[in-house]
């Protein structure tokens, strides 16, 4: 699905701008790969459905898609979330950068994993957490370091989509994620981008109560109530069970109160709506990935937004590290890597940032699947319970 609806049409937009040379795709069965065809410009497919089949599984195809990337190549991992780490430990076992969606991964010793392999080679992982580009949430963040909302008191987020998410969409994995796994990490990774601030316990509650009646033993819904380091309090609220019949796919926003202020905001009415014969009511997010008459190319579309701004900083990142250490010898070349990726680590989430979200969503499995234990987070975000 991101694949399709985000990742691939922000790159074939790079690739026509000329920023981004050839794209080649993998993907688990061939009949994606025939169907990518039909949408975007040419592309290498892994496999490739005219020699290998549209239905049979090829699960580690995708290591030799990496093998066969350029050395200045980035892999993009959008596998679901909990296949994002063999797909990542190969592209950095082969020297290969990373933009990876969201969440980095689903366990803490995976990201430790990961951050040591990407640490030891010099290379960039970044996650796609597209909410920090959102310009709503970079407002509550500027505006908090600023000092203007004063000390976090605390703060709830809500994120939640229907039931075809679980029952058709995510039909292959959804009982190994859930809503708050999946998108609730986002809001997680939205308190700690905008405060800084670290979690210090949390405990997590779900219900199990439409969704087995449909034949998934997955939660319909997953809320967690997280402390962090400063005693503030958020709590997220997450659902895969609301209605199709919704005004947008997600409902989302935040709230945040301060000893100084607060920030309140509908993530999902931007305050702007179309009424169509076609689609009925729809709320319009203009801000998130949405299409536009292009500048440059007309009569076509520019794709525009934070989910565009979030992998394109990934792609520009990997061009520059590229250009950095263009003509370098290996050891010259890794000493600048890891110069320039400390220094992006300040803003961005790569794995040492990444942690913290990862962290949240194996604490929250652990609290949800065992009665709504307390969970701690130690500094290292190694986790036990209370
Ligand atoms: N940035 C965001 O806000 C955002 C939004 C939606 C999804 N996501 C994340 O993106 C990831 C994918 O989500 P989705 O909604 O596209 O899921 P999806 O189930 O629609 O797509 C997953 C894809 O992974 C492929 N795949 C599975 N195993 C593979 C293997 N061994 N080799 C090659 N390909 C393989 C499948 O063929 C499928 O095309 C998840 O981690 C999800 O959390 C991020």
């Amino acid at each position: 699905m991101i694949s399709r609806e985000v990742v691939l049409p922000t790159l074939f937009q790079e690739q026509r701008y000329g920023r981004v040379g050839g794209i080649s795709i993998s993907s688990l069965t061939g009949d994606i790969i025939r169907d990518l065809q039909g949408m975007f410009p040419a592309f290498k497919g892994y496999p490739d459905p005219d020699t290998q089949g549209t239905t049979e599984k090829h699960p580690d195809l995708f290591k030799q898609a990496i093998r066969d990337l350029p050395e200045t190549g980035v892999v993009l991992v959008a596998t679901p979330d909990h296949l994002h780490t063999p797909v990542i430990m190969a592209a950095l076992e082969a020297g290969r950068h990373c933009i990876v969606e969201k969440p980095l991964c689903l366990k803490v010793d995976e990201a430790r994993k990961i951050i040591a392999l990407a640490e030891e080679k010099g290379l960039y992982v970044l996650t796609d957490y597209h909410k920090r580009h959102d310009r709503s949430i970079r407002a509550a963040r500027y505006r908090f370091r600023k000092g203007e909302l004063g000390g976090m008191l605390h703060g709830h987020a809500w994120i939640e989509e229907p039931k075809y998410m679980a029952l058709e969409v995510f039909k292959d994995w959804a009982e190994k994620s859930s809503s708050f796994e999946y998108i609730g990490v986002h809001y997680a990774d939205a308190y700690y981008f905008v405060t800084g601030l670290r979690p210090k316990r949390l405990v997590a509650y779900g219900q199990k109560k439409y969704l087995p009646t449909q034949g998934k033993n997955a939660y319909d819904a997953v809320q967690a109530t997280i402390e962090w380091e400063d005693g503030s309090v958020f709590w997220i609220q997450t659902s895969w069970v609301n209605n199709a019949k919704n005004s947008a796919m997600t409902n989302q926003g935040m709230m945040l109160l301060g000893t100084m202020g607060e920030y309140w905001a509908d993530h999902k009415n931007r305050n702007t709506h179309f009424v169509t014969d076609a689609k009925g009511y729809e709320d319009f997010n203009p801000n998130f990935f949405k299409q536009y008459d292009s500048w440059d190319f007309p009569g076509e579309a520019d794709n525009v937004g934070y989910g565009y701004d979030s992998i394109v900083q990934g792609v520009n990142d990997v061009r520059r590290l590229n250009l950095a250490t263009q003509g370098l010898d290996p050891a010259a070349a890794l000493a600048e890597r890891k110069r320039l990726i400390e220094e992006m680590s300040q803003t961005r989430a790569l794995p040492r940032q990444a942690l913290v979200g990862v962290a949240v969503n194996n604490a929250v499995r652990m609290s949800v699947d065992n009665g709504s234990k307390f969970v701690l987070f130690d500094e290292d975000m190694d986790l036990r319970f209370e």
